[in-house]
C-alpha cells in the first residue's frame, strides 16, 4: 500500500527507551512498513510522565500525541488511527486543539530553546538543517568575531551552569587572553541528582550544542572544542558522535569552515561522574589527565585554562542557547524572561509534582506556576509544602515563598539558587530535616578532601542530622549546624563546599520548627523519620485478611484468619510496605509511645 500521508514520530531519548520505546519502534516501524509511512525517531517530547509517547499527523497536518504506548496498543493506534482516519480518544493525552492536561503542560511553556526537541531526527543533520540549523554559525562567521560577543551581550544571556554569569564576558576575557592556542569547553557533566536537563538536549538536539560551541569558539579565536560529558550517558556520547562526524562531513567542522578562514574540531572526554568534576577546574585538571580536584582561581580559566591556555567554558544549555541568538537576533531572545535575566530556563520538573519532565518556561515564572500551572499540582493530592531549587548546592523554598519569581535575583534574596535547573516537589509528608540530611550524605561523599571546612565540616554536619533523625539531637545542635554551615561556606576553595550547607541552612531557615520538634520533642511531624515512628494495625477495623502479613519483609506481622493481625514492634523495619498493601486503612502511622506530641501551632502535620 502506498503512503496515504499521514507521518508518524516516536520519542527516543534514555527514559523513553528505559519505559520500552525501543521496542514500540520496532513494532510500529514493521507495522507502518506496510503502508509505505517513514516512521522518524526523535528525542524527549517533553511530556517524560507518560512516556512511550508517539506523535501522529494527519494529512490534514492536524497533529495527535499519544501517551502511555505500549507493544499491546501501538497496534489499535495504527489499524484505527492511520488505516481508518479514526484517532484512539483513550491513548491520546494531546489532541490537536491542545485541550487536555498534557496540552496545559505544554501550552504553560515557552519552549524556546527546546523547540527541536521531539520533532527532529538527532541522529540526522539533514533534519537539523531542515529546522534552521546552522544558519546562526552562518551569520556569525560572516560578523567580526566582536559583533558576535556584542551580539550576545545584548541577548543578555547568562550561564545556564549554575551561577548566572554573564555569557559575553566570559568570551571577552577569553577573546582578550594572550595565547597561540584557545579552547572552548562544553560542561556537560550534570552531576545534580535527578537532573536531566543536559542528557536530555544532547540525546534530543545534539547539532544545537555543537553549532553553539563553534560560534563561541569563532568569537573568542579558539580552534579546539572539548566536551566534558559523563559516561553514565552512553546515548548522549553516541548521538554526539554521530553529529560531529556528520558536521565534519558538511564542512561545518574542520577547516576554513563556511570559506571563513575559521578553523574548529570538537573531541569528547568522558568523565567518571563526579559531581566536584563538574567545578571548572576540577574539570579541566579531569581533561589533562589529572586528578580531578579544583584549584585556587585566579588565574581564571579565560586566562590560564586547559594546558594552561586562555579557555572559555559554559554549560551545555548556555551552548543550545547561541546558535537561535544568532539567527534570529538578540531581540527575539529578549522578549523572554526578565529585566536582569533574560530568556527561558529548561528545568527538570520531579517529585511529588503530577506531571513530571523536561519543561521550559520564560524566566520570571512563579513557583506556583511552574507547580501548579505547568506541573499539574501535588500528586499524593497533599499539601504542597517546599520545593528544592539547585540540587544539593542549592535551598529549599516554603511553599509560603511560592509567588517568588524563577529568576537569579530573586532567587538569592531568599536564600536559594537557579542552579542548573533541578526543582524537586515537596508535599506535607516530606520531612525537611530527612531531606537536608539527604543532599548532605550526597556532597559528604563528593567532597574532594581539599579542604578541612569541606571534607571535616560536612562529616560533622551529618552527624549531627543523623542524631537529630534518631531522636538524640538537642537544642544547642540546631545552633551548631548553623555555625558550622556558614564557616564551612566561608572556609572552602570551591564552589562545592561554600554551597554544601545550602539545604541544611535553608531548612533550618524555614522549618526550624521542625527540627525543633525532633530534638524538643522526639517527634518527627512528617511521621517519616524511622527512629520516632511506629505503624500500628487498628484492631477494631483489621478484617484479618492478611495481606499486610504476606507483605512484609521480616514477618513482623501475626495473626490468624479474620482475626485482627498485630505487629511486633522489636522485628518490625518501619519500611511502610504493609500500609499501602491494606485495603481498608486500618493501619496507621503514629509517634513512638512516651514521646511527647509535637508543639500546637507550628504548622506540622497532626500526630495520631
Ligand atoms: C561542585 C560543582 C559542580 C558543578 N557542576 C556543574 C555541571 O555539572 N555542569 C555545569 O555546567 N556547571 C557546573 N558547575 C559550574 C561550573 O563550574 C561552571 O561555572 C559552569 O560550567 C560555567 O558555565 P556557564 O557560564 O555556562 O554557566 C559546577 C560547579 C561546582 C562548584
Ligand atoms: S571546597 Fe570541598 S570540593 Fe571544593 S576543593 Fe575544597 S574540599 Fe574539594
Ligand atoms: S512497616 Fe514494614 S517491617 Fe513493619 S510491619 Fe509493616 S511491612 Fe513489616
Ligand atoms: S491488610 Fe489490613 S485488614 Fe488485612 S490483616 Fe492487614 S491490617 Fe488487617
Ligand atoms: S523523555 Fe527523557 S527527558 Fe523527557
Amino acid at each position: 500500500m502506498s503512503n496515504n500521508g499521514f507521518k508518524v514520530k516516536i520519542g527516543l531519548a534514555s527514559c523513553s527507551i528505559a519505559a520500552g520505546a525501543a521496542k514500540v519502534h520496532d513494532l510500529l516501524k514493521d507495522l507502518l512498513a506496510d503502508d509505505g509511512i517513514h516512521l522518524q525517531r526523535t528525542g524527549c517530547m517533553g511530556l517524560c510522565y507518560c512516556e512511550p509517547q508517539v506523535e501522529v499527523v494527519a494529512p490534514d497536518g492536524r497533529s495527535y500525541l499519544y501517551g502511555n504506548v505500549s507493544t499491546d496498543n501501538v497496534g489499535q493506534i495504527v489499524e484505527e488511527h492511520i488505516k481508518k482516519g479514526e484517532p484512539v480518544e483513550e491513548l491520546l493525552v494531546v489532541p490537536p486543539d491542545g485541550a487536555s492536561e498534557a496540552g496545559e503542560y505544554i501550552g504553560r511553556q515557552e519552549r524556546f530553546l527546546l523547540h527541536n526537541c521531539g520533532n527532529i531526527d538527532p541522529e540526522n543533520i539533514e533534519s537539523y538543517l531542515d529546522a534552521g540549523g546552522y544558519k546562526g554559525l552562518a551569520k556569525a562567521v560572516a560578523m567580526k568575531p566582536e559583533e558576535v560577543i556584542a551580539e550576545v551581550k545584548s541577548s543578555g544571556l547568562r550561564g545556564r551552569g549554575g551561577a548566572g554569569f554573564p555569557t559575553h564576558q566570559k568570551w571577552t576575557f577569553a577573546r582578550d587572553a594572550k595565547g597561540e592556542q584557545k579552547y572552548i569547553i562544553c560542561n556537560a557533566d550534570e552531576g545534580d541528582p535527578g537532573a536531566f536537563m543536559d542528557r536530555s538536549i544532547l540525546e534530543s538536539d545534539p547539532h544545537s550544542v555543537l553549532e553553539g560551541m563553534m560560534i563561541a569558539g569563532y568569537a573568542i579565536g579558539a580552534s579546539v572544542g572539548y566536551i566534558y560529558i559523563r559516561a553514565e550517558y552512553p546515548l548522549a556520547i553516541r548521538r554526539l558522535k554521530i553529529a560531529i562526524a556528520q558536521a565534519k562531513e558538511h564542512y561545518y567542522l574542520g577547516t576554513n569552515i563556511l570559506n571563513s578562514g575559521f578553523d574548529f574540531d570538537i573531541k569528547i572526554r568522558e568523565g567518571a561522574g563526579a559531581f566536584v568534576c563538574g567545578e571548572e577546574t576540577a574539570l579541566i585538571a579531569s581533561i589533562e589527565g589529572k586528578r580531578g580536584m579544583p584549584r585556587f582561581r585566579p588565574p581564571f580559566p579565560a586566562v590560564s585554562g586547559l594546558f594552561a591556555s586562555p579557555t572559555s567554558i559554559n554549560n551545555v544549555e548556555t551552548f543550545a542557547n547561541v546558535p537561535q541568538i544568532l539567527a534570529q537576533g538578540a531581540a527575539a531572545y529578549n522578549v523572554h524572561g526578565t529585566e536582569f535575566s533574560k530568556g527561558t530556563k529548561v528545568f527538570a520538573l520531579a517529585g511529588k509534582v503530577n506531571r513530571g519532565g523536561l519543561i521550559e518556561v520564560p524566566m520570571g515564572m512563579s513557583i506556583n506556576d511552574i507547580v501548579f500551572a505547568v506541573g499539574g499540582g501535588i500528586s499524593t493530592g497533599k499539601a504542597f509544602k517546599a520545593v528544592q531549587t539547585g540540587g544539593p548546592s542549592g535551598g529549599c523554598i516554603p511553599a509560603e515563598l511560592a509567588d517568588t519569581a524563577v529568576d537569579y535575583e530573586s532567587l538569592k534574596e531568599i536564600g536559594a539558587i537557579m542552579g542548573s535547573g533541578g526543582l524537586l516537589i515537596m508535599d506535607e509528608e516530606t520531612c525537611m530535616v530527612d531531606v537536608a540530611k539527604f543532599f548532605l550524605t550526597f556532597t559528604r561523599e563528593e567532597s574532594c578532601g581539599k579542604c578541612t571546612f569541606c571534607r571535616v565540616g560536612t562529616e560533622q554536619m551529618l552527624r549531627i542530622l543523623e542524631r537529630i533523625t534518631e531522636g538524640e539531637g538537642t537544642e544547642e545542635d540546631i545552633d551548631t549546624l548553623e555555625d558550622l554551615g556558614s564557616k564551612i561556606k566561608a572556609g572552602s576553595l570551591c564552589g562545592l563546599g561554600q554551597t554544601v550547607p545550602n539545604p541544611v541552612l535553608t531548612t533550618i531557615k524555614y522549618f526550624r520548627d521542625e527540627y525543633e520538634a525532633h530534638v524538643r520533642d522526639k517527634v518527627c511531624p512528617a511521621k517519616n523519620c524511622k527512629a520516632l515512628i511506629e505503624y500500628e494495625i487498628v484492631a477494631e477495623d483489621c478484617k484479618g485478611c492478611g495481606l499486610c502479613r504476606k507483605q512484609c519483609p521480616v514477618d513482623a506481622i501475626s495473626g490468624g484468619k479474620k482475626e485482627p493481625h498485630v505487629i511486633d514492634q522489636a522485628t518490625c523495619l518501619r519500611c511502610g510496605l504493609c500500609v499501602n498493601s491494606c485495603k481498608f486503612d486500618c493501619i496507621t502511622v503514629s509517634s513512638k509511645p512516651g514521646k511527647t506530641a509535637p508543639v500546637d501551632g507550628q504548622g506540622m502535620g497532626a500526630v495520631s
